[in-house]
């Protein structure tokens, strides 16, 4: 186990590269498997969710060789059909390797990933759309397992809210389904359309990813050919940095980043104060003075990103006012908000409302990470906070942001990684 312990006091300044998306490429590489042969992904994150994929792929019959940036998988003409807990268990993303499987094994068998930190996370919709495709799922022993031994045919899907991860699941199994598939109340997440700009380039047809109606025209099974892909940038990630620069009333150039993807983020960053500059390929934000507290609400994107809420509840815990934070996605995603009031915060919760009444600072205490954003938020509290905070449970972290206390400390943050001493951290 390792901890975090970051001074507080520090100014951040200086330029930060983004690399691909976490939420982008684990799902960039289950679509791989819809094509026999070798796809290669760039600008892909050296983080440890890309390891525990690459190892469910191996175990499905892949080869993958991870090199910094690159994931390249050699997809064999047999798939195995099964992705066993052990594997599943340490990243719900692989439950994006169903869709793929179904459409091109007429079968699979994953096991469910179970709830996490920060909610229940149901597959109901995933399950749902498949059925409307033509595949029965049950479950059993702890797996889905779905079947169409007869193959997928194209129909409607309307999704009762707009699941990113149901989206992915059945436009993937789409591409490989007789007929047309309509998908009512997609997921536009700008991860929704890299994932399909990929499915195109294998010689998928799809229309009007981005949009809340997606439009996928099925191929025959072999007729994808492998391809090679840049993953789209990392938007939570660049939208933890822009939160960092402002926090610390510091001036921070955002490189490899599209600010299109962050347009309500950086809005409410201007609200609070900071000067955001839109750049070619990238932006900047500063900061001269203490925030104003900026009132956020999550919502399916283009809506406020979820991932960001913890960053912003940081922000609003030393900001000028008071503010309210209402989440909507996940249901538990204020469990951190007791490692806040540790620093000093002055959070009340109720439901999924959370308010902030503002402090000039906090107060550097040892704090835990429940799950990557919530390990994220807390860094950046510790920032500006008096004295040392100490962030136990970093994996989280780590599974998210690559080389984050590099870049911290590249910044001018003084922020050190080291074994936490503690045996009994959970
Ligand atoms: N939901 C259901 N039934 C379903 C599917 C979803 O009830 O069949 C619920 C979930 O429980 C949740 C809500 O719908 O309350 C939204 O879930 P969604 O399916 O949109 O999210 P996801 O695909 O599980 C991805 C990201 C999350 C990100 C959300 C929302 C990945 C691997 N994960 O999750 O990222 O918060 O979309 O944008 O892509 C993170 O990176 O820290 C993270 C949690």
């Amino acid at each position: 186990m390792e901890r975090f312990r970051v001074m507080g006091g520090a100014r951040l300044a200086g330029e930060v590269r983004i690399d691909g998306a976490k939420n982008s490429v684990l799902k960039l590489m289950a679509a791989a498997l819809l094509a026999e042969g070798r796809t290669t992904l760039t600008n892909v994150p050296e983080i440890l969710d890309i390891d525990y994929m690459a190892a469910l792929l191996r175990r499905l019959g892949c080869e993958v060789e991870l090199t910094p940036g690159t994931v390249v998988i050699d997809v064999p003409a047999e798939l195995d059909h099964e992705a066993p807990y052990e594997l599943v268990r340490r990243l719900r993303a692989s439950i994006c390797v169903l869709g793929p499987l179904v459409a091109r094994l007429g079968q699979a068998k994953v096991a469910l990933p179970g709830g996490d930190a920060i909610g229940s996370r149901g597959l109901d919709m995933h399950t749902a759309g498949l059925a409307k495709l033509g595949a029965t799922s049950e479950s059993e022993h702890g797996y889905i397992i779905a079947s169409a031994p007869n193959g997928l045919k194209g129909a409607t899907v309307w999704l009762d809210f707009p699941s990113v991860g149901a989206t992915e699941n059945i436009l993937m199994a789409a591409v490989l389904a007789d007929g047309t598939t309509v998908i009512d109340n997609a997921a536009r997440e700008p991860e929704i359309v890299d994932l399909a700009d990929m499915l195109i380039q294998m010689g998928a047809k799809v229309a009007g990813a981005g949009t809340s109606t997606i439009e996928i025209e099925g191929v025959p099974a072999g007729s994808l050919s492998p391809t090679s892909h840049r993953t789209v940038p990392d938007r939570i990630v660049a939208g933890t940095w822009a939160v960092a620069a402002a926090m610390t009333r510091g001036d921070v150039t955002i490189r490899n980043a599209n600010p299109h993807h962050l347009e309500l983020p950086l809005d409410k960053l201007v609200t609070a104060g900071a000067d955001v500059e839109w750049l070619a390929g990238g932006f900047r934000v500063s900061m001269d003075r203490r925030p104003e507290a900026v009132d956020i609400m999550t919502l399916p994107y283009p809506g406020f990103p979820t991932d960001l809420q913890p960053a912003y509840i940081a922000l609003n815990t030393v900001a000028e006012g008071s503010a309210m934070v209402t989440e909507n996605i996940f249901e538990a995603r204020f469990m951190f908000v007791n490692e806040m009031v540790r620093l000093g915060a002055e959070i009340r919760t109720d439901g999924h409302h959370a308010v902030i009444r503002g402090r000039p600072h906090l107060s550097g205490a040892p704090v835990k990470s429940h799950d990557i954003r919530a390990g994220a938020g807390l860094v950046l509290a510790g920032l500006v906070a008096e004295g040392e905070t100490i962030v136990t449970d970093v994996h989280h972290i780590d599974r998210g942001y690559a080389g984050f206390v590099e870049q911290l400390n590249e910044l001018g943050a003084e922020v050190i990684r080291e074994p936490d001493p503690d045996l009994f951290t959970e």
